[in-house]
């Protein structure tokens, strides 16, 4: 979801129906600094994200951009019986927030956070093969995170990734956005659409979530 993102009738009506939040998920929105409210993604997006993993039936999920957990225990709510989650977060005030909202919900034994930098993922995943990578982190390093993604995924696996519109930048150019994140996110979703390596759609919500099956 992006900053200053105001629901539109439709979307409210989406939540009202299908994905009301509860109060575990109402305390970690609102348990983030006051400035990163709006960086989280929406309750529709997390139910959206939660059915796929759902129907891959996902039991090793690999989060990049805890931020304070929001999306961490939605991902986390879709796992298989056994299933873990790794989330890795480079900001310590996020993770410390996100490490005490989520050991405080009924999913806590299978989420893992790590706080460092998402390009060192591979030091701390021991040879998982993951059925699903969600990318939510700084945008320069999308092209970079689709890489490790590919490496740690299994074939048939799931790669999602949100504001791959970046604003909007990406398809209209009276927004504007940092050259460098155009740049990269522009690399991401050309790398994505490759049909050697990849299945992809972008699903055209607010802030673009792209949807990608590794081959
Ligand atoms: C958009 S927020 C994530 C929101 C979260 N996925 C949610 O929906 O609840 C992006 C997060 O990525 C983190 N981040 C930025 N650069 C990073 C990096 N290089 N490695 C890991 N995390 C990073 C930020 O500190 C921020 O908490």
């Amino acid at each position: 979801m992006a900053r200053n993102f105001k629901a539109s009738a439709m979307i409210k009506y989406i939540r009202a129906l299908y994905a009301q939040e509860d109060e575990e998920l109402i305390k970690i929105r609102q348990s983030a600094p006051a400035d990163k409210q709006g960086i989280q993604i929406g309750a529709e997006e997390g139910k959206l994200i939660y059915i796929m993993l759902k129907l891959i039936k996902a039991k090793n999920i690999l989060e990049i951009g805890t931020c304070v957990g929001y999306s961490t225990l939605w991902l986390a709510r879709s796992l298989e019986a056994g299933g873990k989650i790794i989330s890795i977060e480079k900001s310590t005030e996020h993770y410390n927030i996100a490490k005490s909202n989520l050991k405080a919900t009924s999913e806590k034994d299978k989420i893992e956070l790590i706080n460092d930098d998402a390009s060192n993922i591979e030091k701390y995943v021991n040879g998982i093969e993951f059925d699903a990578v969600f990318i939510d982190a700084d945008k320069q390093g999308y092209p970079v995170y689709l890489d490790i993604a590919y490496k740690l995924l299994k074939s048939g696996g799931l790669i999602i990734a949100d504001n791959v519109f970046l604003f909007g930048a990406i398809y209209d150019n009276n927004i504007n956005a940092p050259q460098n994140l155009k740049t990269a996110i522009q690399e991401f979703n050309r790398k994505i659409s490759d049909p050697e390596k990849f299945e992809s759609i972008i699903i055209p919500t607010h802030e673009g979530l792209s949807i990608t099956i590794k081959k």
